[in-house]
């Protein structure tokens, strides 16, 4: 039995020992009779294989094996010195290429199910950074029709003026607001005239600060981070599911949340982005749960620290360091790191994924 098997073990022991030891301590003096498995024996270190090579074996039609056989073996070699982290490129600006109906139809299915062929997709915050890299992905799966809504009216223009440019596709900016439930219904009913009824919403316009004390936060920008980052996911599912309801749709929908609405990013102080974020998690949850029985999915995506505009701000330099040196994977992500789970979500392929919060932090929150 593993340390932590053990550990667990004891832990599930211990009250019904009625005691209120340390439960390591209590492991140490269980008598043997409690102990429902036997104990492992300790591992010496010369029982740990450590090759220098490790041999492999292929079977393909295109091996050179001797004398036609259709196998190779060779060996590779072990670097055992070789731990620090391969650096992860961040993406270059390049083409978009959607997914043509041709190159779908030559798909496997499992492939098929995991693109987005022919949906209305709706992205808030794809003026910039994670959400507009997310409606890229969404155009590369094969969306019918791309919709931004963002609040920044000259990114929002020239991003759906790229993103038709590069791909031909239909694209509408809607400068929306996402605090402004009205404006959001006129924008939607707009979608639904041109495109029909949304298949997706991307909910990714969010804001935040950091690095304010709550003994002296401006309770006026306490309600306004609360109203754009828990109202806006609020106001935004509830006008596009309305839509999916009404045209009988099944629908997925997306809600950016983040690693803070599930721990506390010591040592930067951000209590109300923490609590906007978990407010959006457990509303995602809450809304998976009621709207289930209209098929309409709802997940969660929790980024860790990435690199985008929202995070390059001087005041945040020295902390970096500390983001990374507590990263498993010692870097912050890449701005297109979201993409492959939000295509998956999207699509059918998480069809019976519901209510789930996602984390994609290069390891911070095992920690
Ligand atoms: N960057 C990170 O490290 C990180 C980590 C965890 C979660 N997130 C979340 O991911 C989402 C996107 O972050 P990002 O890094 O791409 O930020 P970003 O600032 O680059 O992009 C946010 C977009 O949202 C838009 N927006 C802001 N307020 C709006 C409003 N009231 N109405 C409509 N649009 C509005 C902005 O104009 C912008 O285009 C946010 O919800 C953020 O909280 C980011």
């Amino acid at each position: 039995m593993s340390g932590r098997s053990a550990l667990r073990l004891t832990r599930a022991v211990a009250p019904l020992l009625n005691t209120t030891r340390a439960s390591t301590r209590i492991s140490r003096s269980l008598p043997v009779a409690h102990r429902a498995f036997s104990q492992s024996s300790v591992r010496l270190r010369s029982d740990v294989v450590r090759e220098t090579e490790v041999p492999v074996s292929v079977y393909s039609p295109d091996s050179t094996g001797a004398a036609g056989s259709t196998s190779d073996h060779f060996s590779i070699p072990v670097n055992r010195d070789d731990a620090t982290p391969k650096p992860f490129p961040p993406p270059e600006d390049t083409e978009v290429i959607p997914l043509s109906k041709a190159v779908y139809r030559q798909m496997p299915p499992t492939l098929q199910k995991m693109s987005i062929m022919d949906k209305v997709v709706i992205i808030t915050g794809g003026a910039r950074g994670l959400g507009n890299h997310m409606a890229r992905a969404c155009a590369e799966a094969g969306a019918k029709a791309l919709v931004i809504f963002d609040a920044n009216q000259e990114l929002g223009d020239e991003a759906a003026a790229e993103l038709h440019q590069k791909t031909q596709l239909p694209v509408s900016f809607f400068k929306v607001d996402v605090r402004d439930g009205a404006a959001i219904n006129a924008a939607v009913d707009s979608v639904v005239e041109t495109y029909g009824a949304p298949d997706v919403l991307i909910n990714s316009a969010g804001i935040a600060d950091s690095n304010i004390k709550a003994e002296t936060y401006d309770p006026a920008m306490f309600r306004r981070l609360i109203d754009i980052n828990l109202t806006g996911s609020f106001l935004m599912s509830q006008s596009v599911g309305r839509a999916m309801m009404a045209a009988g749709k099944p629908g997925s929908i997306v809600l950016v949340a983040s690693m803070s609405g599930s721990i506390v990013n010591y040592p930067q102080e951000q209590s109300c982005y923490n609590a906007s974020k978990a407010g959006v998690i457990q509303f995602g949850k809450s809304l998976a749960a009621e709207w289930a029985k209209y098929n309409i999915r709802v997940n969660c995506i929790s980024p860790g620290y990435m690199d985008t505009a929202l995070n390059r701000v001087p005041a945040l330099e020295a902390q970096k360091k500390i983001w990374r040196s507590l990263t498993p994977q010692a870097r912050l992500g890449n701005v297109d790191e979201l993409n492959g789970l939000c295509v998956f979500l999207a699509s059918d392929a998480s069809s019976f994924m519901t209510g789930a919060n996602v984390a994609i932090d290069g390891g911070y929150t095992v920690l």
